[in-house]
């Protein structure tokens, strides 16, 4: 049985770390005896608006919803479209059309990449941000009132549900189950935000009772951010609303070097629809048609998409084959101008290719 994966580049750099992504998944598959069947959209991006005036053809939903799994670039070009135009239009679209409730982000640091916080080493960081990803604080009810007067005001109201909450906890807790250290932490605000707060405080200690194994324990969200920097080494999985998994997806990774290594999975976990898969990076204007981009988040995105699959012996592969051509070097091996080497883009994605082929 082959697995249907749907490829979208999207702009920028997504153009330049889609091929290599695809090399690697491909020796990936001929390795380990997967069957991978990518078919190549040009939609949810931002040359497909400039000709056809929206980011997705209507029929997005019937086109990718019998895909097994999504492989995303990178969008946005905000010279031609506005960003919110162009995230709006595509990778919200398939997050809240293809319910996809769980962000996931590994956060790991990696041998020759230095973090920003002093005296941390390959292996001190190694968690993941669980984010809620549909519903919490980026609801779409409010609205404006008196606009123009001296009584604009402004609403927008923070939606958090029974199941929308329990769905992602259920995940998070199942991941640190399975994970060596069973731990988990929330993120909470419920000193300040006194109705939402402590109904997901709640809605923790209701699930934790149900992970007996698990450690579970909690901190505000300021605090927490403050600790993601001074005491990396404490977390294992960390799981937030929407806004809070959002701010601490992107300093998580932050923290431990690169954006252009981060990898992340936007997962619908019961496999109702497909799953979305894409670096955690954008489109990288500035540095777009060089061909210098680092291609180890979309490489790292595949290898999640594998492991989503059911096929983790793979997965675990590439992320091997990643840490050695890390751990080699920018003397030996061909490492991106961000990794402090002189390699391109295609280089770097044809060593790991390489080092995976054995
Ligand atoms: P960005 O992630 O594209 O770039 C931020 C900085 O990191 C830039 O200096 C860039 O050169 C560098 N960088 C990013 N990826 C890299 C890589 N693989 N290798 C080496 N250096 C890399 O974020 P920015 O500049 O805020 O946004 C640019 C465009 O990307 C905007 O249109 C934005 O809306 C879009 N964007 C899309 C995302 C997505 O598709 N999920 C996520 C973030 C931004
Ligand atoms: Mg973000």
């Amino acid at each position: 049985m082959s697995h249907k994966i749907a490829v979208m580049a999207g702009d920028g750099i997504g153009r330049e770390v889609m091929p290599e992504g695809l090399r690697v998944l491909k020796i990936a598959a001929e390795r380990f005896g997967i069957a991978l069947d990518f078919k190549h959209f040009d939609f949810a991006s931002c040359d497909y608006y400039r000709e056809h005036g929206k980011m997705l053809p209507d029929d997005w939903r019937d086109t990718l919803g019998g895909f097994d799994a999504l492989f995303y670039g990178a969008v946005g070009w905000p010279d031609t479209v506005p960003d919110h135009v162009s995230l709006w239009g595509s990778l919200l679209q398939f997050r809240r059309g293809f319910d996809q409730y769980i962000n996931l982000r590994p956060c790991r640091s990696m041998p020759g990449i230095k973090s920003p916080l002093a005296d941390r080493q390959p292996g001190d960081i190694d968690f993941y941000v669980v984010r809620e990803n549909t519903e919490g604080e980026y609801s779409s009810i409010g609205g404006r009132m008196f606009e123009g007067t001296e009584r604009e005001v402004v609403i927008q109201e923070t939606v958090m549900s029974r199941i929308g909450i329990d769905r992602v906890l259920k995940y998070a807790f199942e991941l640190a189950a399975r994970r060596p250290r069973h731990k988990l932490t929330s993120a909470t605000k419920s000193n300040g935000i006194s109705i939402t707060m402590p109904y997901w405080d709640e809605r923790v200690a209701a699930m934790a009772r149900t992970y007996p194994d698990v450690t579970v324990d909690k901190f505000h969200i300021d605090i927490l951010a403050a600790n993601f920097v001074l005491h990396p080494d404490w977390f294992d999985v960390v799981v937030g609303s929407n806004l809070f998994g959002d701010i601490l997806s992107d300093l998580g990774p932050a923290c431990t070097g690169t954006i252009g290594v981060a990898p992340s999975a936007n997962i619908n976990p019961e496999g109702h629809f497909p799953s979305l898969f894409e670096p955690v990076h954008g489109s990288a204007p500035d540095i777009a048609g060089r061909g210098i981009a680092n291609p180890i988040g979309q490489i790292w995105s595949g290898a999640m998409m594998l492991e989503h699959l059911g096929h983790e012996d793979a997965g675990r592969a590439i992320v091997d084959a990643i840490e050695a051509v890390l751990a080699a070097g920018p003397q030996q091996a061909p490492l991106t101008p961000d990794l402090k080497g002189k390699g391109s883009t295609e280089a770097l994605g044809k060593a790991i290719a390489e080092k995976l082929a054995g």
